[in-house]
């Protein structure tokens, strides 16, 4: 549908008014300089014919009128003009001259009120102009004729040069209705193509707009619009791929919450039995109890992801001695160590100092030596470190476990993901949450792991002002 000013209408419209006005500049320009040099070579001519017709009168001494007669009947066959001579009385009195002899045979007054005549009889001297007479347009030059002081003239009619003139203006009329009509339905074409192409991507914007990613937006001009389209359908996969993101993670988090809680409805269920003996009641309530800590960590997991994705996240910068996080961290862990027969050590450089948020660095220190503690069988040993490595500060958490498989290797860090068939089960959200911290931080999470040997570290910017290392 064309929108009225819409982009077909104006571009016709700027066509338009770029022909029109070029053409109007060009008949400004033409047609009077052209009118302009035929005239001019018009009187060039006739100036040069006076002045040569000048030269022969002057040979003639005593002129007859019979001679005159001869003389300017001659010299209009050859220059192609009315000749008249005219006699001077000085001055001139009422602005008429008496002529003496006329090659034409219409003779009149009017020629004697001639004004290019009059003025080279005023001046003596040669006078040139364009004069109109009766209505007609005459090229006319006059020259006084020094032996007897009278004034020769030479008039010519413009007709054919006007004539040429109003031809060519005719022919720019005519070019420029053409042209203009062109432009017209040309604008109008290319703007029909181009408003086209709009609408399909304005469709296909709706489209998006209204949650349909299926339907790729394709123009295959090479043009500014076509690198619209592009642009479009770059943002459309983006959507359609952070669309899935989002209805994986609500599919993934309600799924991961209605478990614990399906299992608390059940064993409360079963502690409302009043039947029930002591020892059992206390085993199901350590149970709630466990499940009531999943829940939190998980509620927890999904708050901190969220604020993140909406960029709610507070992160200080502050010096964290990452010597104290590790040992701080050790020490949490230690029970749960001891309990699932775990060895848990720990090594740390004076002088790893980070430039960070202590309680987000404990929070990743946390993560990676939990997965080290359930995620590998009893007998473990898990080494704590941290490091200084030049401008950069690590904590690395390696553990002597079965390891991770290549296949999975690359997908520990995605939202939920956990090894199947893994040692222990959790949500699978420690790890995407510390890499999107350390990133925060401006630091990074990796992992490398072989059977025998898996490495997670955590690498931050190191403190500027670190003390000095002590000379060894
Ligand atoms: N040290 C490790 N050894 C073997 N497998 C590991 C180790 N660390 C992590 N993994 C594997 O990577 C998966 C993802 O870890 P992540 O910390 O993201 O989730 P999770 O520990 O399962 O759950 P959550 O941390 O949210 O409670 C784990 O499920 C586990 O299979
Ligand atoms: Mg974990």
């Amino acid at each position: 549908m064309s929108i009225p000013g819409g982009i077909r209408v104006k571009l016709a419209l700027a066509l338009l008014g770029i022909v029109g006005g070029s053409l109007l500049a060009a008949y400004a320009i033409v047609v009077p300089s052209l009118e302009r040099n035929l005239v001019n070579a018009k009187l060039d001519q006739l100036q040069r014919d006076a002045e040569a017709l000048a030269v022969n009168y002057a040979g003639l001494d005593a002129v007859s009128q019979r001679r005159l007669e001869e003389f300017v009947g001659a010299s209009a066959f050859v220059s192609n003009a009315r000749v008249v001579v005219f006699a001077v009385k000085d001055p001139p009195r009422n602005d008429v001259l008496l002529s003496l002899a006329d090659s034409s045979a219409v003779g009149g007054v009017e020629i004697e009120r001639d004004p290019v005549a009059l003025a080279a009889a005023k001046v003596v001297g040669t006078v040139r102009a364009r004069t109109t007479r009766e209505g007609r347009e005459y090229a006319e030059v006059a020259t006084t004729l020094l032996s007897t002081g009278n004034v020769l003239l030479l008039s010519s009619s413009l007709e054919d040069q006007l004539a040429t003139v109003a031809l060519v203006k005719r022919r720019l009329l005519y070019a420029t209705i053409a042209a203009l009509l062109i432009a017209a339905v040309l604008g109008f074409a290319v703007a029909a193509a181009h408003a086209r192409r709009l609408g399909r991507i304005q469709k296909a914007a709706d489209r998006i707009a209204e949650g349909a990613f299926d339907r790729p937006v394709i123009d295959n001009g090479n043009d500014e619009v076509g690198q619209l389209a592009g642009s479009f359908d770059r943002m459309r996969t983006q959507l359609a791929q952070l669309d899935l993101a989002r209805k994986e993670f609500v599919a993934n988090a309600s799924h991961e919450l209605r478990t614990p809680l399906f299992s608390l409805a059940g064993f409360l269920e079963l502690l409302a039995d009043e039947d029930l003996d002591d020892e059992t009641r206390r085993e199901f309530l350590v149970t709630t109890r466990a499940q009531v800590d999943r829940l939190t960590k998980l509620a927890t997991d999904l708050l901190d992801l969220s604020r993140m994705d909406v960029g709610r996240i507070r992160i200080e910068r502050e010096e964290v001695g990452l010597a104290e996080v590790v040992s701080v961290v050790a020490e949490e862990f230690g029970a749960l160590a001891d309990a699932s027969g775990h060895t848990l050590t720990v090594e740390a450089d004076d002088d790893a100092w980070a430039f960070a948020d202590e309680e987000r660095v404990q929070q990743i220190a946390r993560a990676l030596t939990g997965n080290a503690l359930v995620h590998t069988p009893s007998g473990t040993t898990v080494r704590l470190r941290a490091e200084r490595r030049d401008a950069r500060v690590a904590i690395v958490v390696e553990d002597d476990g079965p390891g991770i498989a290549p296949e999975h290797l690359g997908r520990v860090f995605q939202r939920f993901y956990r090894v199947e068939g893994g040692h222990a089960s959790g949500s699978g959200l420690g790890l995407p949450i510390a890499r999107e911290l350390a990133g925060r931080m401006h630091g990074t999470v990796t992992v490398t792991s072989r059977p025998g040997e898996t490495i997670f570290t955590l690498e931050l910017p190191a403190e500027v002002e670190i003390p000095a290392r002590p000379a060894a």
